[in-house]
């Protein structure tokens, strides 16, 4: 079985961290964002994922080569050279694709527990041309809307609605029949605008309720809210994977390799790295520390995403949606607010309401 990874742009959302390495090698939860989907696509028979990019992947391929041997699977990449949009790639990589089998389209950006057993088993059931996950968000408006009967007949497909429809919405990831290859044309087109409004409005696409947590986490503010919701979900299924003990709040992921020092608070919702350290008396909550971050004494780092190798001074204060970016300082005392920081920066004096320090 095969399996198709949009990839896509820059990552422009989730600067500075992209700036510094590829959106889907971005760590989450202590493992790159790809490699939950990769994983998790094996773990169901898929032998071969191709992943579709519109720009050199060659740093990430890099990674990914040592992966194709620890997983016994072939990654490809098919390169686009404009940007194909979400239906464009499926078609330009057919012939990685159709071996007249169903298979699976994921967007990149998307963290759930993937159920991609029980999709196979509801397409053989409902004999679909496509099926989609669907899952309830608050602010629909940001998403693919879906609207479908008790046998999970779509009945409609809204990709970004101006006005109400449901609050259940296309989770972004597919398994499709090969079908699918005929009603796209190689040309930049979009599957939620162009592909499955169509597929719906002839009975074939159907969707699957998605049991269990789901985030888009393509942005800081929906990265936090993701990796709460992906720790809440260790604690239910993996609680062994959460740290324990004196010091600890609540859901936390500490690297094997990584440092908190006795009187550091740590918790709730906080994921620590390889490598990095939490000296006394400092807290931290609701926070992701890349690999090799520095947080110092009596600091305060809440609601905020620290870069890789980024060190925070004594009694420093990093709040409120910061991200800081790869190898970034911030000098003891300073406080950092709603601000973004590009990497190799130094922080020294205050930067009080949002600001991005390039
Ligand atoms: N290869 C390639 N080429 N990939 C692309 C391109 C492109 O030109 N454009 C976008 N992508 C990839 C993105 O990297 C992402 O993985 C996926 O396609 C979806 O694009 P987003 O830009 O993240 O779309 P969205 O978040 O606004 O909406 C999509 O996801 C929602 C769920 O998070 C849609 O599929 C919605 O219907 C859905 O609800
Ligand atoms: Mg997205």
């Amino acid at each position: 079985m095969k399996a198709l990874i949009l990839v896509g742009g820059y990552g422009t959302r989730l600067r500075p961290l992209t700036l510094s390495c590829p959106k889907p090698l971005v760590d989450f939860c202590n493992k790159p964002m790809i490699l939950h989907q990769i994983e998790a696509l094996v773990a169901v028979g898929v032998t071969e994922v191709v992943l579709a990019v519109n720009y050199q992947p060659e740093k990430m391929m890099a990674f990914l080569e040592k992966q194709e041997k620890e997983l016994g699977i072939k990654i490809t990449t098919s390169q686009e050279f404009e940007p194909l949009g979400t239906a464009g790639p499926i078609k330009l990589a057919e012939k990685y694709l159709n071996d007249s089998e169903p298979f699976f389209v994921l967007n990149s950006d998307v963290s759930c527990d993937y159920p991609f057993e029980k999709m196979i088993e509801f397409q053989k059931e409902t004999g679909a041309g496509g099926v989609l996950l669907a899952t309830p968000v608050d602010d629909p408006s940001k998403f693919g809307v879906i609207l479908y009967d008790d046998h999970g007949k779509i009945e409609s497909f809204v990709e970004k609605p101006k006005e109400f429809i449901s609050r259940f919405i296309n989770a972004g990831i597919y398994y499709l029949t090969p079908g699918v290859f005929d009603r796209i044309e190689l040309r930049p087109t979009s599957i939620e605008k162009e592909v499955f409004p169509q597929m719906a409005s002839e009975g074939l696409l159907y969707a699957m309720e998605l049991k269990g947590f789901w985030a888009d986490v393509g942005q800081p503010k929906d990265y936090l809210a993701g990796q709460t919701m992906r720790l809440a979900a260790f604690e239910v299924n993996n609680r062994e994977m959460l740290a324990h003990g004196p010091g600890i709040e609540g859901n936390v992921l500490v690297h094997a390799k990584a440092i908190i020092k006795s009187g550091a608070v740590v918790g709730p919702d906080v994921v620590v790295g390889e490598g990095c350290v939490i000296e006394e008396g400092a807290r931290v909550k609701s926070a992701t520390l890349l690999k090799g971050a520095h947080v110092g004494a009596h600091a305060y780092v809440n609601k905020s995403i620290v870069g890789w190798a980024s060190r925070i001074g004594k009694w420093a204060r990093v709040d409120n949606h910061s991200v800081l970016g790869e190898d970034v300082s911030v000098a003891d005392e300073v406080l950092v607010n709603e601000s973004i920081v590009l990497p190799h920066k130094g922080v020294k004096s205050n930067l009080a309401t949002k600001t991005i320090v390039l």
